[in-house]
């Protein structure tokens, strides 16, 4: 965060069987060349055969169960993958938003475990066995938002609104910790997230009023 950003943010204070053809064929359009082994490994486990064998010393799984969302999605992974790159384009959840890719804007912001997390900068090896939230996981599977999410809407929070996502989703963490905050500890507890538009009045604006509604339940 630059000073000029960091002075803004002040001032604003104040996602078949193994015999089956389409499988197959399904692993082999995921799978790129040089996974032959870890997708025999997948294929024939548990199956009782010569194949059935485990990985090789050193490899890594690529085939891979997450929970995102509070729903079990099984993904092929590659080993140096970041988490902002499965969600977006093999989960095709792009809610959540590449900025910078190097750790420095939030937009790419998601909650591991209830953390809000820069998935930018996190492996998706990382999060096996925990719970992901992304933006598209907020509402209600009626429809119905999340308070933070309807605070935005009321009070038109964002300019252009790329980098709301990521303010929604350390808002949401922010106040399941601080359901009163001030003003000021709200603009401290987002100051990992940058907006481009510099829209931060209208974006604490938001923060207080989703405070409200958290609090009113
Ligand atoms: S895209 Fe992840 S911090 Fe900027
Ligand atoms: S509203 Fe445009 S980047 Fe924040």
């Amino acid at each position: 965060m630059t000073d000029t950003e960091a002075n803004d943010l002040e001032l604003a204070a104040e996602e078949e069987p193994r015999t089956s053809l389409s499988r197959r064929t399904f692993i082999k359009g995921v799978i790129a060349s040089g996974a032959a082994v870890s997708s025999v490994g997948y294929l024939f486990r548990g199956a009782g055969t010569a194949l059935a064998q485990p990985s090789a010393p050193g490899s890594v799984e690529r085939l891979i169960t997450l929970t995102v969302n509070g729903q079990q999605r099984r993904v092929d992974v590659l080993k140096q993958e970041t988490l902002a790159m499965t969600l977006r384009y093999k989960l095709g959840l792009t809610g959540t938003k590449l900025g910078c890719d190097r750790g420095e804007c939030g937009s790419c912001t998601v909650l591991v475990d209830g953390v809000p997390v820069y998935s930018c900068s996190m492996l998706t090896h990382g999060v096996r066995g925990r719970e992901v939230t992304t933006i598209e996981g907020l509402a209600s599977p009626s429809g119905e938002l999340h308070p933070v999410q309807q605070a935005v809407v009321d009070e038109a929070g964002f300019q252009c609104a790329f980098c709301a996502p990521g303010f929604i989703m350390s808002t949401v963490a922010f106040l399941g910790q601080n359901q009163s905050p001030t003003r000021a500890e709200a603009a401290q507890a987002l100051s990992g997230n940058l907006c481009r538009c510099g829209d931060y009045n209208k974006i604490l604006n938001s923060v207080m009023r989703a405070s409200e509604y958290v609090r009113r339940g």
